[in-house]
């Protein structure tokens, strides 16, 4: 799995994706209050500020916290790319990403600059930090992969994003938004969420699907060709843009690529060689189901407010997948840190979180989600249960990650002979 050839002077401490992954859940669980306070019209209006601060607590405080915090773990892994100064790096890339998001957010819902400033020079700091060492490290790997190019494109996406959500955060500042304002917000919005967020998990899934879940490989095609067609598309906007091409061409050419990927995804999942429940297994198989419809309903329900494509693809495909991948990550991570230390009487890596609290929480995600996507069909009612019931799947959430980081902490303050003993 994900300790092929790892060794743990190699690996991360176990601190430094942890803290990422419990960040998480506590700005998802913002969300949720959000959407309680303010009135569904204002919160789900494309248009409004109030929009725009939940979507980025949603992207930086949720999406690119567990993304950065993945990534440190998994650039040693899957690309043989180790961080050096981890917990340094960590602590910068977290501090500033976190306070960042919040004033970002606070300036959005109270409209003053100074927190604007705030946030600007923090998420400078992080983002800039995280891609620069990213793109440094793997631009010098040498064994490369399918998953270290797609890596690869995720890191050019993930700071071209930055940079023009940097460029969009400096005109809110000085009012002076410019003829090509709406240009460069779709280029940052599909940079972000067809760049950034969607080519990393495809990326990251050509290889742990097939580990984690010892399924069929994707075809070496699709590994190959796949990435750098979504990623050419996205830059392509702006010869649509400017060109004043058919959008329908490109919506159609997203979707295919989207759906081809989603297809070999599940192809490879419903084909599994060693077929062992896992509820692990049913986040990903949402995610990647919810990604199909979104973009069916991208294509053909031009009706659509992007109401519902936004809840099909943020909380269907992007979250289920990340907590299905955080529930693999967290276990596997205090398994491997202890075995490595010479720990003898552990858990197995599904005892470290129990598997009966992820159906719980995954029982009352699903829930959230189906109530979110009623709303679009009724009242007020339905986002205020789906609120309530994101709440408490998030403190879940958080519970879960805190209980098998707890058992991690408990057995490593033992000497490492005792259990041996004791075994
Ligand atoms: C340095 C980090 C970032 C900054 C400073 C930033 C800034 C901004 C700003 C100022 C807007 C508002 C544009 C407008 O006037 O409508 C915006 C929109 C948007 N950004 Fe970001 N952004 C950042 C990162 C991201 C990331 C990583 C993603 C996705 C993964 C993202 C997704 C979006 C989306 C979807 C919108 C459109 C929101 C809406 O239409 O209501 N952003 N961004």
């Amino acid at each position: 799995m994900f300790n092929q050839g790892l060794s743990l002077d190699q690996a991360p401490p176990i601190s430094v994706p942890f803290r990422f992954f419990l960040t998480a859940p506590i700005f998802a669980m913002l969300i949720g209050v959000m959407f309680l306070i303010y009135p569904a019209e204002l919160i789900t209006n494309r248009f409004s500020s109030e929009t725009i601060a939940m979507v980025h607590m949603f992207t930086l405080g949720v999406l690119s916290m567990i993304i950065f915090g993945a990534m440190q773990q998994m650039m040693p892994v899957l690309a043989g790319a180790p961080i050096k100064r981890a917990k340094l790096f960590a602590t910068v890339v977290h501090t500033f990403l976190t306070l960042g998001t919040i004033f970002f957010v606070l300036k959005f819902l109270y409209y003053q600059n100074e927190f604007l400033v705030a946030a600007i020079v923090c998420l400078a700091i992080s983002f800039l930090t995280f891609f620069i060492t990213a793109i440094r490290l793997l631009f010098k790997v040498k064994y490369v992969t399918s998953t270290v190019n797609v890596m690869k494109l995720f890191a050019i996406a993930g700071i071209l994003t930055a940079l023009l959500g940097l460029h969009l955060a400096g005109a809110h500042l000085s009012g002076n938004m410019g003829s090509n304002y709406l240009s460069f917000v779709n280029i940052h919005v599909l940079l972000g969420i067809f760049g950034f967020a969607a080519l990393l998990i495809i990326g990251v899934s050509f290889q742990v699907i097939p580990m984690f879940y010892v399924a069929l490989d994707f075809p070496k095609s699709v590994q190959n060709r796949l990435p750098i067609s979504i990623f050419l598309l996205i830059i392509s906007y702006f010869a649509f843009a400017f060109l004043d091409l058919n959008f329908y061409i490109y919506k159609v050419l997203f979707a295919i690529f989207f759906v081809i990927y989603a297809f070999h995804g599940l192809n490879s999942l419903n084909n599994r060689r060693r077929p062992v429940t896992d509820v692990t297994l049913w986040y990903w198989k949402v995610s990647l189901y919810s990604l199909v419809i979104a973009m069916l309903n991208w294509l053909f329900v031009p009706q659509d407010s992007s109401y519902f494509l936004t809840i099909l693809f943020a909380f269907g495909f992007l979250f289920s997948l990340l907590q299905g991948m955080v529930y693999k990550i967290i276990p596997f991570l205090c398994w491997f840190h202890l075995s490595s230390k010479g720990y003898f009487d552990i858990p197995t890596i599904k005892e470290i979180i129990h598997e009966d609290l992820i159906k719980i929480h995954f029982y009352i995600y699903m829930a959230s989600y189906v109530f979110f996507l009623l709303y679009g069909f009724f009242s007020q009612i339905f986002i205020t249960i789906a609120a309530i019931l994101f709440i408490l799947s998030n403190i879940l959430f958080f519970i879960n990650c805190v209980l098998g980081m707890k058992k991690y902490a408990s057995i490593s303050k033992k000497d490492p002979l005792q259990t041996f003993v004791k075994s």
